[in-house]
């Protein structure tokens, strides 16, 4: 017999939890990781559901064979002290509605397949969704092998080790996909202002991922008067004053969440600060005016520094809308049991965007945060939405195979 959501649910809670925190450090092809590949496959296996490994460190469990698949899932890891939900929810989510439509006597007409992408938040090796980017072919194999986590351990390093023979490219299970549905947790407010359970998705706005690099010239921090400095702290942090104020006038995004500094000592001057603009737009052209202007604002500040300003882009992903099709079909499945549900757009990344942008049919599912709050310890669902999503997903995807 195997777990229902809760057991599922109570297992993977201590996985990667932080004592001090309460946050979940889930990073790709660690030993942690490892613990939920291998809860995963065991998960898989008390059902009878053949696990596929695509050699991106992606994992597909099959309920069926063949072509013309509902793909369900989600990602098993997490930010860097991020909540239980983002992810595991629609893993989770997705077997438990296997177990329910067994219950229900559903016979399939299309395969099932449960996916748990690899490294979707990009924490470790910065690209965001890289398991579904490279099985998409949205990445190319050449460019993930240079891909470096903070320690410098290169992509194909980190796999090995963690026991992924990795064998990095386009995933044949890709042809065999008619359509993806993925539930994901709400990562803000709407579901709970309009007391609803769940929600699909329109669309995800633009974003992406720039990294600011400001030289200056490391120096004494006691003997150098305050007009003889080049220091690039401070060009750093004019930029991400312009870039909170540029985003809130213009109704945008814009983030400085990770920043590297060089030495890092008390009393010096740096030589170097990195920091990683995480930036959304509403469409791709008010994306691209954002960071330009954050990057005019950056380097004219660097100018009168005497400090010097680069900026790569590291990744960019266009606006998704979701399958209207696909998602009207769903709505009018879930219209029974869960009434007129609300469709509303994200500005979240997700595996589900870059499937889309593939060419993958594709439609999302939101259950209801009561705090809204989400890469952060704060995140949460009730159980009860959570059971309540796994019923909605199991109407969903009997919709779909009927
Ligand atoms: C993924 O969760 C992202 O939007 O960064
Ligand atoms: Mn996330
Ligand atoms: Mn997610």
């Amino acid at each position: 017999m195997p777990d229902d959501f809760e057991a599922m649910w109570s297992e993977l809670a201590p996985l990667g939890r932080s004592a001090a925190s309460g946050g979940y450090f889930r990073q790709p092809f660690t030993s942690v990781e490892s613990e939920l590949r291998s809860w995963f496959r065991e998960q898989c296996a008390a059902r009878e559901l053949p696990v596929e490994a695509d050699g991106n460190g992606n994992l597909l469990a099959w309920w069926g064979a063949g072509s013309d698949a509902v793909l369900v899932g989600s990602h098993l890891d997490s930010v860097l002290d991020g909540g239980a939900y983002d992810g595991p929810l629609g893993v989770v989510s997705s077997l438990a509605a296997i177990d329910l439509l067994r219950s229900r006597g559903v016979a399939p007409r299309r395969p099932v397949a449960v996916g748990a992408f690899a490294e979707e938040e990009g924490s470790r090796f910065g690209l965001a969704c890289l398991g579904s980017r490279l099985a998409s072919g949205t990445t190319t194999p050449e460019s993930a092998r240079e891909l470096r986590d903070r320690d410098g351990v290169p992509l194909l390093d980190a796999m090995a080790a963690a026991g992924v023979e990795p064998s990095l490219g386009r995933a044949d299970w890709l042809d065999r996909i008619g359509c993806f549905l993925e539930l994901h947790v709400e990562q803000g407010r709407d579901l709970v202002d309009r007391e609803r359970v769940v929600g699909l998705a329109t669309e995800i706005w633009p974003h992406g991922r720039y990294r600011f690099d400001f030289t200056g010239d490391a120096n004494h921090a006691g003997t150098t008067r305050m007009e003889d400095r080049h220091d690039p702290m401070l060009s750093f942090a004019m930029t991400a004053l312009a870039a909170g104020k540029q985003a809130r006038v213009s109704g945008q995004r814009a983030t400085f969440g990770r920043v590297d500094v060089a030495p890092n000592g008390t009393n010096a001057i740096p030589s170097r600060v990195t920091a990683w603009l995480d930036a959304r737009g509403e469409t791709d052209e008010s994306l691209v005016r954002l960071v330009a202007e954050i990057k005019r604002q950056g380097t004219e500040r660097s100018g009168r520094d005497g400090t010097r300003l680069e900026v790569t882009s590291e990744s960019v992903s266009g606006a998704v809308s979701f399958d209207p099709v696909l998602t009207a079909g769903v709505r009018s499945r879930l219209a029974d049991r869960w009434g007129d549900v609300p469709v509303i757009p994200t500005m979240a990344g997700h595996d589900a965007g870059i499937l889309a942008a593939a060419g993958v049919p594709t439609a999302m599912m939101f259950v209801r945060n009561p705090t809204g709050v989400s890469h952060s310890p704060e995140e949460f669902a009730e159980m009860a939405d959570c059971l309540a999503g796994v019923e909605a997903l199991a109407d969903a995807i009997e919709g779909l195979v009927s």
